[in-house]
């Protein structure tokens, strides 16, 4: 790039000083199976990003098992989770955003839309129970999406599987390829650490021992130094790391990045043990903010137009005042405070005067922020999960999926005083994503969907609440909801027509057919060869 005169100087550093705020940003999720420890690490990494001073500051957000009808239990979530959506913090020169995705299994869809804003994954396996059925569920999501992962084995401290068999489940059933980096040595009461391949040092476990000891380095594997720390273990684990290098590849970072290969690390959360190598190897290897897709085209990151979408809506916070806060990943672009941003799906101008960044687990207003940053935007009802907000440029971010829900139920009015309550509120919280509404072309009557049986509790009681509209539910026993489409028109008619008392529409006026059971969605889709079937919205 050629320079000229003082003004282009000033340009130029200021673009390198942009690029490198991109560079150091790591914006990714921890997801897990609930107990895995998915709240446990997320805790120790803001310890060492000193995001949080004591452990125990961050609240499990799950709804612990047995208490689905524990309203309580909801709100403090909803609470909690309001403060601890993003964490954002310091961690040697790196900018790192940590993303908290709902425990419990009945807000999967929260999950998988926060998993539409990170540029990587941190899963968390327990050592003893290897993969779970909501591992590969949040796998699956990751896959779709191509998000690098990178795996933490957790809970080396009690008795666990062996290591290679549960390199091999993860593989079989997470369908990725893995690439140890570190090495557990035996574990349970004979745990003894964690051997660091890549850097070729030893971490002794001492359940004892609260303070984190420094790693001790070895010129390899070999060296006899290796006896001194763990006795006759030494050996076994020479014979174990030969394997490893036998079996698996050199870890290869581009397949990583790709979304082919996960790194995997041991460790035990609760005791902080191999939490800092793991985070170490993290901002040194994950990606920094990737390019992202559009309908329109690929949006780069260092590109000098703002761009950025809405992923998440918190709506009353404050019962007192109507408040929300969407949450903005920046795409691309330097976002500034006052700056005139285009609302593209209504085409308005907005200025944004009190954007949040959620630095060390509090809000702060913030004059600016950078590609792979989350800023809250206070919001009255205006913007809507999956808006587009650039400087200008007309594009529309794709890949918001909804998936089609499981559960469904017709919901009714219960106090014909508050229907126009009872409309906004159901229309709010569909917004939020807290579950999908149909209207039946049949007989008008409203249907919502979820995943989960503690939405419809979660929607009653917030109607209830936050609205002052009671609702009533009438069970609809549905298998599943999926949108269809099909190149020949007529035949769509057809369909529709032999469908009728089936046929319902989305929020985006698109057909939905209700399938009754897995064999009639079956026998519909083998009559309709030429029609699709999508299980999510996005096709
Ligand atoms: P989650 O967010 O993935 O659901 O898991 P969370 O971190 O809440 O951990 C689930 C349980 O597992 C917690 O115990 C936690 O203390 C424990 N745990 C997490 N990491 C480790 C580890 O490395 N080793 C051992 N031994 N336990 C671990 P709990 O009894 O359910 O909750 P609490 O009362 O201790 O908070």
């Amino acid at each position: 790039m050629a320079v000229s005169g003082l003004s282009g100087l000033k340009k130029y550093l200021s673009l390198m000083g942009f690029k490198e705020e991109i560079n150091r940003r790591r914006t990714f999720g921890i997801v897990s199976h609930p107990d895995a420890g998915k709240t446990t690490l997320t805790e120790k990494l803001l310890l060492f990003g000193g995001a949080i001073r004591v452990a125990g500051a961050v609240k499990s957000n799950k709804i612990k098992k047995g208490a689905t009808s524990d309203f309580m239990e909801i709100e403090r979530q909803r609470g909690i989770s309001v403060a601890t959506s993003v964490m954002g913090f310091e961690y040697r020169d790196y900018k790192v955003n940590i993303l908290d995705t709902p425990g419990h299994q009945d807000f999967q869809e929260d999950t998988f839309r926060t998993l539409t804003a990170v540029d990587s994954v941190i899963i968390v396996i327990d050592a003893a129970k290897g993969v779970e059925p909501q591992t590969e569920k949040l796998m699956n999501v990751c896959r779709m999406r191509k998000t690098p992962v990178m795996v933490f084995i957790n809970k080396l401290d009690r008795p666990s599987r062996d290591t290679f068999s549960l390199l091999d489940e993860i593989e079989e059933q997470l369908k990725i390829k893995t690439r140890p980096l570190s090495w557990p040595i035996n574990s349970g009461a004979d745990f003894k650490g964690v051997y660091n391949i890549y850097k070729k040092s030893l971490n002794l476990f001492d359940a004892d021992v609260q303070e984190i000891q420094p790693a001790i380095k070895f010129a390899d594997v070999n060296d006899p130094q290796l006896e001194t720390h763990i006795g006759n273990d030494a050996d076994e684990l020479r014979e174990e790391l030969e394997l490893v290098e036998g079996v698996y590849p050199e870890f290869d970072r581009e397949a990583y990045l790709a979304g082919d290969l996960a790194p995997v690390f041991f460790g035990s959360a609760l005791y902080n043990f191999g939490v800092q190598e793991l985070l170490d190897a993290f901002v040194e290897i994950a990606p920094s903010p990737k390019p992202s897709v559009t309908e329109e085209r690929e949006i780069k990151p260092a590109e000098e137009g703002f761009t950025g979408f809405v992923f998440k809506i918190h709506a009353n916070i404050d019962p007192n005042h109507r408040s929300r806060i969407a949450f903005v990943k920046i795409c691309s672009g330097r976002f500034e405070r006052n700056a005139v941003y285009k609302h593209i799906r209504t085409g308005k101008n907005m200025r944004i005067s009190s954007p949040t960044a959620f630095m060390a687990a509090q809000k702060e207003v913030i004059d600016e922020a950078f590609p792979g940053d989350i800023i809250g935007v206070p919001d009255n009802g205006n913007l809507i999960i999956g808006d587009t907000i650039t400087s200008g440029e007309e594009i529309h971010f794709k890949g918001l999926p909804s998936f089609s829900p499981e559960m469904f139920r017709y919901i009714e009015n219960a106090d014909p005083m508050k229907s126009k309550q009872l409309n906004k509120g159901i229309d709010q919280l569909m917004e939020e994503g807290v579950a999908q509404l149909f209207t039946s072309q049949f007989n008008g009557r409203k249907i919502i969907g979820t995943v989960g049986q503690l939405q419809f509790e979660v929607i009653q009681y917030r109607l209830e609440h936050e609205y002052n509209a009671k609702c009533r539910f009438e069970t609809l026993p549905m298998h599943k909801a999926c949108w269809i489409e099909c190149d020949d028109p007529k035949l769509l008619t057809e369909f529709k027509k032999r469908k009728h008392q089936k046929m319902a529409t989305d929020k985006r006026g698109r057909d939905v057919f209700m399938a009754d059971s897995g064999f009639i969605l079956q026998m519909a889709q083998d009559e309709f060869k030429d029609i699709k079937f999508h299980f999510t919205s996005e096709f």
